[in-house]
């Protein structure tokens, strides 16, 4: 049985089709990123998914179970990172973690401990008694993350979570992710970094306007189309065509009379064959 099962997602804000009827779902252990730009619908779908938007059409499952927001059973097993950091600024790091852990009904002698042992994961042990306001971006977005741990839920959503933040940052928070997924937490996550669903995704959906363009394996969704792409850089655009060796690019490339670039395929190539666009535009 699925963690998630998720049937024929509409949801509209008057006459905006935000989401068009998505349908997918996410195995236990699993990492599954919605991949898309703005306004594909991602933080829609992790709203319904999280009981912040009540009124939509077609099916959420939990475990078999259909969801709604207020069963506190199935509010249980998720943890949630919101797009944007909704931390009390005033109150201190510690402060933060026990307020949300006390909403979440946990006794104050369990989540002592438990508040310990998420600063410790997030490495801002040393930071509990400053201000949530005064933390740089990646300990805000740590802390983030692991106030969503506090009540040990089992599906954890993560709404894009290295917004913002500069690569260096950003990779530490992979590698902070990569040791939650090892600890065998169901992960849904979106972006629209390519790079961010490329590498810590087991499963990509790739959404657009509202909907489900491409599913696969990262490796899968890429070597559909080959393994090298051949830019060829025309006075009017960019075309590319895909190989499954440098080589064979290469020998294609002795006869094109423009600028031509050879380098691996990326996502980026597969969202552009789906949709017609490229990703950041
Ligand atoms: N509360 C709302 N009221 C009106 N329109 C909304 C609301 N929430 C989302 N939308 C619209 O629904 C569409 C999908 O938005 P959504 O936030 O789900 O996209 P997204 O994929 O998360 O984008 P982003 O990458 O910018 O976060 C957009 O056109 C957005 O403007
Ligand atoms: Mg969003």
């Amino acid at each position: 049985m699925s963690e998630v099962e998720v049937c024929d997602l509409k949801k509209s804000f008057g006459s905006i089709e935000a989401l068009k009827g998505i349908s997918f779902s996410v195995n236990k252990g699993e990492t599954v990123a919605l991949l898309g730009p703005n306004g594909a619908g991602k933080t829609t779908a992790i709203k319904i998914l999280t009981g912040l938007i009540l009124n939509y059409q077609g099916k959420v499952l939990y475990r078999g179970r259909l969801f709604s927001p207020y069963d506190n059973k199935i509010k249980r097993l998720i943890g949630v990172v919101p797009q944007y950091n909704n931390l009390d600024k005033e109150l201190t790091v510690y402060q933060n973690l026990k307020l949300h852990g006390l909403l979440f009904g946990l006794s104050s002698k369990k989540l002592n401990g438990k508040i310990e042992e998420v600063l410790d994961m997030a490495g801002i042990k040393d930071h509990k008694d400053r201000k949530a306001d005064h933390l740089s971006g990646g300990m805000k977005r740590r802390l983030v993350v692991v106030r969503a741990l506090l009540h040990d839920p089992e599906i954890l959503y993560l709404d894009e979570p290295t917004i913002g933040l500069d690569p260096a940052v950003r990779r530490s928070l992979w590698d902070f992710i990569v040791k939650l997924k090892s600890k065998g937490k169901t992960v849904i996550l979106t972006t629209h970094y390519i790079e961010e669903a490329d590498m810590l995704s087991d499963r990509v959906l790739i959404m657009d306007k509202g909907k489900v363009v491409a599913e696969g394996a990262p490796q899968a969704l890429k070597s559909s189309l080959g393994k090298f792409v051949l830019e060829i850089h025309y006075p009017e655009g960019i075309k590319e065509e895909f190989f499954n060796s440098k080589e064979e690019a290469m020998r294609k490339a002795k006869f094109i009379n423009y600028p031509v670039r050879i380098r691996e395929v990326t996502l980026e190539d597969v969202f552009l064959k789906y949709t017609g666009r490229r990703i950041e535009v």
